[in-house]
């Protein structure tokens, strides 16, 4: 059977880096960058130029970089935007331009243009940006909600303006499969020129649909899904990456569709984008949670036995889990810990690996023995060599008799300093003593710890979300002490909260970029 091709589109240093809290590092965005583009994402939109100093470097170092995929920068419609997103973009080998309009009347009210004024900025701006670069998308934000007769018109306007792509975002996440195919076969069936570009989809998860929805599209004659890792994104999220491509190989025989994705590297991604966002990935998350490939019941583990088809709709090995996973321990060298790195999809450099290989020793002492998923956390810390605050010792003492106290020795700009705090628990004790030597003002969010792997000597990751004056950063940290991964994790935020407090001139947030200059 002949299959259509599916591009496929990842928004994740984007849209996904818009939720609260999910701020990613620069080397973190280019990082991901350089893991989507070798598991094969077509297009990689690596963030919003006009947002900050911090995003346009962001963008053009990852255009600079790409090997194979297409990269992209998202711009209002306005021609200062325009204009710094290709700066960003222009130096990729395949460069593309995504800019946007709200054309629901409720985004039309907010620029406060009529109709005809909206008609003619998309005219203007789509000729503009496809005056610069020859791969052009448009979207017409909130499409769902915009009127059918109007749709139409600006379609047809930004695809003889020369849009190469029409995305049809469903903003708000309100649509439903059925409506979603319709929409997009109305639009190819009756816009004048509509077969001469690609029409993508591009869904917001609020109501659970986003993934149904995307796939809908496909069936209604989209062929670009735009999704992030994890289903990261605003609010409830977008289409998650793994989900799309997992349903389209799997359903292949129904839905004759593929993408270039190797989805082998799925699962390492997934982790990754998990540890650099904070936003740990639930156990049900179909594909890459943890449970996802887990059978309890009796019944499921002796069908599971029999025939793994029972209960499978896909293998372990499909999205790169490792199917027999033997555990490390502490007599196993540094040829069998390379092995396993880069069966689990690290590639270390040398000095890396010999980084990693001290602190599997450190954990291998502790834990008899010590299995993927804690090596995972191992390897993907969130310890930079420039945070400005380093945990270098601590000691607690709790039980019965409170209070509970922390002796602690924390790095501050280079110079050790130490205290000893109490606190209603030994994490609160902790808490007290990181802001006894470091004043601040953030306020803590959202504390979490959760089990990395069973057992008593398991390692416990811990997330830790703080906001301060709007600005919101979350860190996360993995030890066999709980309270001592919890001191990591709650300085971790800390730092990423440094580093955007040096950001935050005016205009740095993408959560502060307003649509006014639409
Ligand atoms: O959800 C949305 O409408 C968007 C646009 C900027 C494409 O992310
Ligand atoms: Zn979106």
């Amino acid at each position: 059977m002949t299959k259509d091709k599916v591009l496929i589109f990842d928004t994740t240093l984007r849209d996904g880096e818009q939720s609260p809290g999910a701020t990613m590092t620069h080397d973190e965005k280019l990082e991901i960058a350089e893991l989507l583009d070798e598991m094969g994402v077509d297009i990689i939109e690596a963030g919003f130029p006009i947002a900050s100093e911090g995003d346009f470097r962001a963008v053009s170092d990852i255009a600079a970089r790409a090997k194979s995929s297409t990269i992209c920068g998202l711009a209002r419609a306005n021609y200062k935007d325009i204009d710094r997103c290709w700066d960003a973009v222009k130096q990729a080998k395949s460069p593309r331009i995504h800019t946007f309009i709200g054309t629901s009347p409720l985004h039309r009210a907010i620029p406060n243009l009529t109709m005809d004024e909206m008609a003619e900025r998309i005219h203007d701006t789509v000729t503009h940006a496809r005056n610069l670069c020859d791969n052009v998308q448009w979207s017409p934000m909130d499409a769902t909600r915009t009127e059918e007769d109007y749709l139409r018109r600006v379609v047809e306007i930004a695809i003889k303006a020369g849009a190469t792509t029409i995305n049809i975002p469903d903003t708000v996440g309100y649509t439903a499969p059925v409506e979603s195919a319709d929409l997009i076969r109305m639009l190819i069936n009756e816009v004048p020129g509509a077969d001469e570009v690609i029409f993508a989809t591009h869904c917001h998860n609020d109501l659970g649909m986003a993934t149904a929805n995307s796939l809908a599209a496909v069936e209604g004659g989209a062929r670009q899904i735009e999704c992030t890792i994890n289903g990261l994104g605003e609010r409830a999220g977008n289409t998650a990456l793994e989900e799309v491509v997992m349903a389209l190989k799997v359903r292949g025989d129904i839905m004759p569709f593929e993408t270039s994705i190797d989805t082998r590297k799925i699962m390492n991604i997934s982790r990754r984008v998990a540890t650099v966002s904070g936003f740990a990935v639930q156990f049900n998350k179909a594909i890459v949670g943890k449970n996802a490939f887990a059978h309890e019941s009796g019944i499921h583990q002796d069908g599971m036995l029999k025939n793994r088809e029972t209960f499978e709709v896909m293998k372990p090995e499909d999205v790169g889990l490792s199917g027999t996973s033997l555990p490390l321990g502490k007599h196993s060298g540094r040829a069998a810990l390379r092995a396993k790195l880069t069966e689990l999809g690290f590639d270390l450099a040398d000095n890396q690996l010999n980084d990693v290989f001290v602190r599997f020793k450190d954990l291998a002492d502790r834990k008899k023995e010590v299995f993927d998923d804690d090596l995972m956390a191992l390897v993907t810390q969130n310890d930079a060599e420039d945070d400005r605050l380093k945990l270098k010792s601590l000691r607690v003492v709790c039980g019965t008799q409170g209070p509970q106290t922390a002796d602690m020795v924390l790095e501050v700009d280079g110079a050790d300093i130490a205290t000893t705090a109490t606190g209603d628990g030994p994490v609160d004790a902790t808490f007290n003593a990181v802001k006894a030597i470091f004043t601040h003002r953030a306020r803590l969010q959202l504390y979490q710890v959760s089990a990395v792997t069973e057992g008593t000597d398991a390692q416990a990751t811990v997330t830790v979300r703080m906001e301060e004056e709007g600005r919101i950063a979350t860190g996360q940290s993995a030890d066999t002490d709980t309270v001592v991964a919890s001191a990591k994790a709650y300085i971790n935020a800390l730092n990423r909260l440094l580093v955007r407090r040096e950001q935050s001139e005016p205009g740095y947030d993408i959560k502060g970029v307003s649509y006014k200059d639409t």
